[in-house]
């Protein structure tokens, strides 16, 4: 396993039914869902999943109700025992760990954020805030400073000694979020968590992680049945379809390169310049111009400057600017208005 990688599912089925691995081992693969369920009575949640996570990126899992995004998840944390496949975290393989062994994997290493808070409703905000602390054996102290920390860290200060029901909906998922952070997890796994939210509160709520992730760095897991959340919230996204992943890829490669009509149909709705940067829309056969341009070092555009932030410069002037390699500086194409427009303008 690359080092870089912290989480690799292999081939995962998870089926639902009462002889799961028996009907794995004699099941004719190129079946359908609906055709396994026919012949055998048993749900295919999960068919046949491999990929893997990075090490402090948020990797969105995305797709519509039913396509398997929480039987997935859970099978990474074992929630859900999958029918097949492994799954490994630091070249460790979490489908072979004891009971114990797992309980103080989720207990040290990783968290996870529900859409419904599941907060305790007779313990104060900041009570539930230390409760994975609370049954790692943390000494009160110590428990109530940590908790006083992510508190503040998630804009609820003043809020400690609370109740939930006190607390509106994005509140108390701020102490969810609070809750998960608390025992400092290597992994946090968030099941839709703002779906239930009102649409502004919800955009806070995005916002807000984006902030924490940026500071802390972790890696995330991000379930998601919207795309624009998908988009704003991933490093990459891995977008699902009856329990398989139709493409994996970061947001720009998905909306470059949707693979299927499906993929595409949530594409539509995303506004393209927010995605896509200078070097997948440039122009490739530079002029002139622009060679000499580039000789001058003057006005170059990096090639993953996402097209929302060249924007103001490229619709004012109808200047040809060179599109350079961020990395090593050598010229790979040219961009000017018309380019931005069409790209503003295009169905993927
Ligand atoms: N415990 C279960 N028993 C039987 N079928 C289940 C169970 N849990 C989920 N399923 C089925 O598995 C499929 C995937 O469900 P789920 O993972 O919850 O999807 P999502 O999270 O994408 O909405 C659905 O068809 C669902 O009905
Ligand atoms: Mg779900």
């Amino acid at each position: 396993m690359n080092k870089d990688q912290k989480i690799t599912c292999s081939n995962i089925w998870k089926l639902f039914g009462p002889d799961e691995k028996r009907i794995i081992k004699n099941l004719d693969k190129s079946l359908s869902i609906k055709e396994v369920q026919e012949k055998t009575g048993h749900v295919v949640a999960v068919k046949d999943v491999s990929f893997s996570i990075q090490k402090g990126e948020t990797f969105v899992v995305m797709g519509l109700s039913g396509s398997g995004k929480s039987t997935l998840v859970r099978c990474i944390s074992r929630l859900i025992e999958p029918t097949s496949g492994t799954v490994k975290m630091d070249d460790v393989d979490v489908t072979k760990m004891s009971s114990k062994d797992l309980l103080e994997l989720r207990r040290n290493k990783m968290s996870m954020v529900f859409q419904h808070f599941g907060l305790f409703p007779h313990r104060t905000v900041v009570e539930n805030i230390g409760y994975g602390l609370e049954v790692r054996g943390t000494k009160k102290e110590t428990r109530l400073e940590k908790s006083m920390e992510v508190l503040k860290m998630v804009g609820l200060d003043g809020w400690q000694n609370n109740y939930p029901r006190e607390l509106s909906g994005g509140m108390q998922q701020r102490v969810g979020l609070a809750r998960a952070l608390a025992v400092d997890p290597e992994i946090l796994i968030f099941d839709e968590p703002f779906s239930a939210l009102d649409p502004l509160i919800r955009r806070e709520m995005q916002d807000e992680l984006l902030k924490i992730q940026e500071k802390l760095q972790r890696t995330m897991v991000f379930i998601t049945h919207d795309f624009l959340e998908a988009i704003k919230m991933g490093d990459h996204i891995a977008i699902m379809k009856d329990g398989e992943v139709s493409q994996v890829g970061t947001p720009e490669e998905i909306v470059a390169n949707p693979k299927d009509q499906y993929v595409k149909d949530f594409c539509e709705d995303v506004p393209k310049y927010k995605v896509l940067s200078a070097g997948k829309v440039m122009r490739k056969d530079c002029s002139n111009q622009s060679k000499e341009l580039f000789k001058n070092k003057s006005d170059c555009i990096l090639d993953n400057s996402k097209i929302e932030t060249l924007i103001d410069k490229l619709v004012e002037s109808d200047k040809i600017y060179p599109v350079v390699c961020s990395e090593t500086g050598e010229l790979l194409g040219e961009i000017d208005r018309s380019i931005v427009m069409r790209s503003m303008k295009s169905k993927t």
